[in-house]
Parts: structure tokens; C-alpha cells; sequence
């Protein structure tokens, strides 16, 4: 417990909690389905110690796994295109959490998921090692200011952690519309021994995945005539 309260007095997440205020309709997913499918806080040990059938309570086979999933649009879609897959999305900002909640509406909430409304690295820190299947950071805060690049998520620190809770072979996916932060991005991750990046010309990283849905975020910054780039890398065996 007290390891619990500790994660509350750390400056955790940079950026926004909350934005414009709710309704009161929208507020009552996080009393209703929120303490349903949150990620329980006795599993956020933070020891390495937790596998995804803890987490679910059941076996499971192949865990996605979403950072920072703003209004869940990508991670709704994924649970429709792998329905016999669990997924767990992290996401601190409320109205995000909200959105991503109320999509459900009146239908019986699926059990293969979980969500956690603060920082996801709370979440991977407590997992054993090769737990997840497939990562996605998409669109991560691009942090434009050089003093406040050490915030940005995909770093050398966190992507020992990302390579920790991947499974050999297991992807993991980083968009972003910002071509400095795409530039990165790469640069970190190649320089990371653990993952090797699949593209092999160009069209790889301009091209969006097969069966991908554009979020309303990358659709934006499409009209605003930016380019999205898609990063694709793979976790290498353990020797
Ligand atoms: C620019 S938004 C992109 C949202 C979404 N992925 C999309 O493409 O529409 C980045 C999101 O990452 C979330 N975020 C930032 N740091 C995070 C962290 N440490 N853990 C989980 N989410 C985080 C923010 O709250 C924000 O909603």
C-alpha cells in the first residue's frame, strides 16, 4: 500500500489530466465500468512481477498493449479486429479515458480488457518479462523544446522497458506527424540493441500499416497538410 501512494507523490505524467469539463453522463463510465476493467492496484508493484493472467484473471494468449491511447479510437478498433486478443491501454487525461469508456455505451463490456488512468509505465514496470505481444505508441507528445525532450516517452531508458515486457519477435508500432520527433524516435530505438526496425525503403515508414484506421488526431494533422510516419520494429530473440 504504501509503495501504492508513493506512485501519487512522483510528478508521473507531463501534459494535461483534464481538458473541457464533462457532463455528468459521460463522468459516471469512471464509477461504473472504470473500477470494472482498471488495471487493479495491487498488481502495480512495479516488480517485474505480474504476467497478463494476473492481470485478467484468465489465460491469456496475446496481449496488445496501448500508450497514452488519447480517446481510444485505435484501441476500439483493435479489440474489433482481434476479438479473441486482451488488451490494456494506459491513458492519464480524464476525457480521454472517458471517451474511450462511454464507446462501450449499454452493451455488456467485454472482459479482454483493462485500462489504467495514469502512467503506463506503472503498468509495464510490474509486468514480467515477455509479457506482451504488440506495443503501440502512437502520436506520442512531441515535446518540441530541447529542455523538455527528456520528457518524451520513446527514450533509451523507457525503451529497456518497452524490450523487457515484448516477446521475442513482438512489434512494436510509434507514429507521429512530427518529423523531428519521427527522427527521434528512429535514432533511439535502431540505437537500442534489442529491436530491429522493418523498413526497408521509404514507402515503409510514409505507407500506413495494412489495416490501419487513421485516428481523428493523425486525420488532423493530415488536413494541416502533415505527413504521418508509421515505425515498425521488432523485438529481437533473447540470446
Ligand atoms: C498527442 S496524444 C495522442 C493520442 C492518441 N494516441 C492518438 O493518436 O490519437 C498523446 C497522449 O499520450 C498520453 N500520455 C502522455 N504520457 C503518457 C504516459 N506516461 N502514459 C500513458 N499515456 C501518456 C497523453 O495524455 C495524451 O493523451
Amino acid at each position: 500500500m504504501a509503495e501504492t501512494v508513493e506512485h501519487h507523490k512522483v510528478k508521473r505524467v507531463y501534459g494535461r489530466r483534464m481538458g473541457r469539463p464533462m457532463h455528468k453522463a459521460r463522468l459516471d463510465v469512471l464509477d461504473t465500468i472504470l473500477p470494472r476493467r482498471k488495471v487493479g492496484e495491487e498488481l502495480l508493484t512495479e516488480k517485474a512481477d505480474k504476467t497478463p493472467d494476473d492481470i485478467f484473471g484468465e489465460t491469456v494468449d496475446r496481449l496488445h498493449f496501448e500508450i497514452g491511447f488519447g480517446n481510444g479510437e485505435h484501441l476500439h478498433y483493435i479489440m474489433e479486429q482481434f476479438p479473441d486478443d486482451y488488451f490494456i491501454g494506459a491513458e492519464p487525461y480524464i476525457n480521454g479515458m472517458t471517451a474511450f469508456l462511454k464507446d462501450f455505451g449499454s452493451e455488456d463490456v467485454p472482459k479482454n480488457f483493462r485500462v489504467h488512468m495514469d502512467d503506463a509505465l506503472m503498468v509495464l514496470n510490474s509486468l514480467k518479462d515477455a509479457s506482451v505481444d504488440f506495443l503501440y505508441i502512437l502520436n506520442p507528445d512531441p515535446w518540441p523544446k530541447s529542455r523538455h525532450h527528456k520528457r518524451r516517452i520513446v527514450s533509451p531508458q523507457n525503451l529497456e522497458v518497452f524490450a523487457r515486457v515484448l516477446k521475442d519477435g513482438g512489434v512494436m508500432l510509434q507514429t507521429t506527424d512530427v518529423d523531428d520527433l519521427a527522427e527521434w524516435m528512429v535514432t533511439q530505438t535502431v540505437n537500442c540493441p534489442h529491436f530491429e526496425w522493418t523498413a526497408e525503403r521509404p514507402e515503409d515508414w510514409k505507407t500506413a500499416p495494412n489495416g490501419w484506421m487513421a485516428t481523428r488526431y493523425e486525420n488532423k494533422g493530415k488536413d494541416a497538410g502533415r505527413s504521418q510516419t508509421y515505425l515498425v520494429y521488432k523485438r529481437r530473440p533473447r540470446s
